[in-house]
């Protein structure tokens, strides 16, 4: 639901300067109650999103520290590694961000233990879309 939502968004704020955008909004806004609308896919790869993790995870989760049991030198690695916080979750399970503890330390979930990653700053909401996203359409792999 929150994909139709974005896309409805989406569609309405870049509606305004052609006529066939603006009918395609007005149809989305209005009646059909469809599953399978949102923006289309964003195409991200792990080659996308590895210059977050590099930039703001290095110093506790890189080259050799592995805080808390999570080395990111390659975002890859946490696909389908337990947590050690929240046992019952995956770091990442690709194709569900809601069950992806990595993405909810991010955000700062209200379940999570301990503080919001990275710990001591925050990523953009940019950089957390982009996250979910990649996660959402199944960890693409660049290789
Ligand atoms: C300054 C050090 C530091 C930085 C930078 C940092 N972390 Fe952490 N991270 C920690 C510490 C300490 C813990 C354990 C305590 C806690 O969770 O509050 C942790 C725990 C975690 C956990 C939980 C691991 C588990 O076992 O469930 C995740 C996921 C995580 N970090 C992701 C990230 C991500 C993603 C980034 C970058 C966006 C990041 N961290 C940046 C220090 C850091």
């Amino acid at each position: 639901m929150r994909w139709l939502i974005l896309g409805t968004l989406l569609a309405t704020a870049c509606g305004g300067d052609k006529d066939t955008d603006s009918a395609t909004a007005g149809t989305t806004a209005g009646t059909t109650p469809v599953i399978d609308t949102g923006p289309p896919p964003r195409d991200l790869t792990n080659l996308d999103v590895q210059p977050i993790v590099d930039a703001n995870c290095g110093p506790c989760h890189m080259g050799g520290n592995v805080t808390s049991g999570l080395a990111l030198d390659d975002i890859r690695g946490a696909i389908g590694l337990q947590s050690g916080q929240l046992p019952g979750l995956f770091m990442i399970r690709c194709e569900f961000p809601e069950q992806s503890y990595l993405l909810k330390k991010v955000k700062g979930d209200d379940d999570i233990f301990g503080q919001k990653m990275p710990s001591g700053g925050a990523l953009t909401d940019d950089e957390i879309e982009m996250l979910e996203v990649w996660i959402a359409e199944g960890c693409t792999d660049a290789d």
